[in-house]
């Protein structure tokens, strides 16, 4: 029997990648700079995901993400779980995912992979592309309110494009999460100096030249006061912040700010409250990343980064895995189907009538 019509494609768990390689940050941010660029060529086909919402107080959801990049032929989709209440009720993450992807010459599946960890990567690395930009680069000290999955994978993209940084302060809900944290990020980063605030925000945050809030709260965590001139500041969560931090930065960066302006983050709540408009902001970070705005101008502005996250990057950072776990022999090939249905020569056996 011909197997041309066999599907098969590569599976590949989070341990195949990171065996093959792929928690690489500067792969994870020429990925995400390329798709950017290619998005803005319409190189890109990028739909409306699609969200489920099972808990409107938790706000637990599934959505489902997919996007197509034309030039490399691949069509994918990102399945990501957003369990904010986990870690509290069960002890294991707020945020899991994976990913298919397709080639668009047959049509037939290529990967079924682990998609957390191009998740997590994905929103390091966007804000690891405006900290180059606009970080000081002699920046010493980086800190932190939240120090869940995305605050460290944040911290391996900081200190990638700053890798001046050596020391860390961190704060979270609780003493157990900061002493988490530095297990397991001082072992990574061992010439980094790393300090527990107790749960303390304005001990870990004043006076940074780094700032990172990645928290699951809805409230103003972070105060204006706590941000110095020169400091640049990256919102990954919901609402962090007094509006006083926004007001007082120089130059505020979104990967979108069309898309943030109607999300619920600080920066949408201040667009809908009327204390933020479209003026205010300085760029989009494709903006940057295209050589049409400069990035930081001097010692002592302020910056804001804010990405919501768009999901093309996320499939661009899976596609650039997938072809790195490729080429390391990792994975397991899985088959589909062995050929079409109808010519399954025993057809007639398993049939129920
Ligand atoms: N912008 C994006 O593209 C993007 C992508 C993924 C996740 N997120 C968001 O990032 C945030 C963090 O995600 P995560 O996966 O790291 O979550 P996580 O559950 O692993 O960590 C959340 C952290 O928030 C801290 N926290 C909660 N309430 C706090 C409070 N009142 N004071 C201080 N710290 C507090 C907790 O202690 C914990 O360290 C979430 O809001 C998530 O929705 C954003």
């Amino acid at each position: 029997m011909s197997d041309k019509n066999r599907i098969e494609c590569l599976y590949l768990s989070q341990e195949d990648l990171l065996e093959a390689g792929c928690l690489d940050m500067r792969m994870a941010m020429d990925a995400a700079e390329k798709a950017m660029l290619g998005f803005r060529s319409e190189e890109i086909l990028f739909p409306d995901k699609i969200v489920q919402i099972f808990n409107e107080a938790t706000q637990e959801r599934i959505n489902c993400l997919p996007a197509t990049l034309l030039p490399e032929k691949i069509c994918g989709v990102k399945w990501v779980s957003v369990f904010p209440a986990n870690p509290e009720k069960h002890g294991i993450q707020n945020l899991s995912a994976v990913v298919i992807l397709s080639e668009i010459e047959t049509g037939f599946p290529v990967a079924f992979m682990d998609g957390t960890l191009c998740s997590n990567m994905r929103v390091g690395a966007m804000g690891g592309i405006a900290a180059k930009h606009f970080a000081r680069q002699d920046s010493r000290s980086i800190a932190f309110i939240g120090s869940g999955e995305q605050a460290k994978m944040h911290l391996i993209a900081m200190k990638t494009v700053v890798p001046s940084l050596e020391e860390c302060r961190v704060s979270a809900k609780y003493d157990y999460e900061e002493e988490q944290f530095i297990s397991e990020m001082s072992r990574i980063f061992t010439d980094m100096d790393f300090v527990a605030s107790g749960t303390d925000g304005q001990k870990a945050m004043d006076g940074a030249d780094i700032l990172v809030t990645a928290t699951s709260a809805q409230a103003p965590l972070l105060k204006a006061a706590w941000m110095k001139p020169g400091a640049f500041y990256s919102h990954i969560g919901g609402w962090e912040d007094e509006y006083e931090v926004a007001k007082q930065c120089d130059k505020i960066i979104c990967d979108d700010w069309e898309t943030v302006k109607h999300r619920t983050q600080t920066l949408s709540r201040m667009y809908k409250d009327g204390m933020l408009g479209d003026d205010d902001i300085y760029a989009n970070l494709v903006e940057v990343v295209a050589g049409e705005k400069p990035g930081r101008a001097s010692d002592t502005e302020r910056a804001y980064f804010n990405a919501v996250g768009l999901a093309y990057v996320d499939v661009a950072i899976a596609h650039a895995m997938y072809q790195r776990a490729k080429d390391a022999d990792k994975g397991k090939r899985m088959s589909i189907q062995e050929t079409m249905i109808f010519q399954h020569e025993n057809l007639s056996e398993y049939i129920r009538i």
